[in-house]
């Protein structure tokens, strides 16, 4: 039985005043959460939102860690950092950032073994792009990105992260993945997890939907046996909506 996980995207939304509201009413309506709850926020909310939800059940993320421990590298925020601000979790690969700022399978792969060394618990991102998709290349994406983000990886650390399958046509477009389709690319990337470190592994990732999941479709996703969650965009930044999620998660 995998546990559910729930993760806010807060992508480049709310300031620190902004975060502490949301964070302040969302906390008391998800105190009996049976899944797994995360907000990732901007990296200047990290603290104030970690001080916050202290002793809840709510964990903080961010939202990318740099590849080196430290130095010249103008504008990244280490893994130690973050978590001396409070974050436990942190997405990395989402689509934005390799479509915005050049993320790479490369990149991705350096920034999850940092993360993995320094105890962050990852959410990889992975997802096709709607041309993919129309050209029956979404298995191959998800593939190439799966493969790529975990070389090197050893089993052990692989068991510690989340897969996010999120197909880009699908964020922030309000065009949700059907809950057929999403079942069955979930099923999919297990089942090149499992060609790379085996049935265990594979039986116990956390693979979590993502894409304009909302309180009216969530209950039809959760209800699909390969699907372990949701990475929440918008409907995270309203307290009524991402708690209406979390605790449609069980
Ligand atoms: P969305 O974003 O829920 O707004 O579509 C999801 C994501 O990008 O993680």
């Amino acid at each position: 039985m995998r546990k559910p996980i729930i993760a806010g995207n807060w992508k480049m939304n709310k300031t620190v005043a902004e975060s502490r509201e949301l964070v302040t009413a969302l906390l008391p309506k998800v105190k009996n959460a049976k899944c797994d709850v995360v907000v990732c926020v901007p990296f200047t909310d990290i603290a104030a939102v970690a001080e916050l939800t202290k002793g809840s059940c709510v964990a903080v993320g961010a939202q990318n860690v740099a590849w080196a421990d430290s130095g010249a590298f103008t504008a990244e925020i280490s893994a130690a950092m973050l978590k001396e601000a409070g974050a436990t979790y942190v997405i990395i690969g989402h689509s934005e950032r390799r479509q915005y700022f050049g993320e790479t399978d490369k990149t991705v792969n350096m920034r999850l073994v940092q993360a993995l060394a320094n105890g962050l618990k990852p959410i990889l991102c992975v997802g096709e792009m709607l041309a993919e998709r129309e050209g029956g290349k979404t298995e191959e994406v998800c593939r190439t990105q799966v493969v790529g983000a975990f070389e090197g990886i050893s089993a052990a650390d692989a068991a510690k992260t989340v897969i996010a399958y999120e197909p880009v046509w699908a964020i922030g477009t309000g065009k949700t993945a059907t809950d057929a389709q999403a079942n069955e690319t979930i099923g999919y990337i297990r089942s090149v997890v499992k060609e790379l470190y085996g049935a265990a592994v594979a039986d116990g990732m956390r693979i979590q939907y993502g894409g304009s999941m909302n309180a009216k479709n969530v209950d039809g996703l959760m209800a699909q046996p390969e699907i372990d969650g949701g990475l929440i965009g918008g409907a995270s930044l309203k307290a009524d909506d991402f708690a209406y999620i979390v605790n449609a998660a069980e």
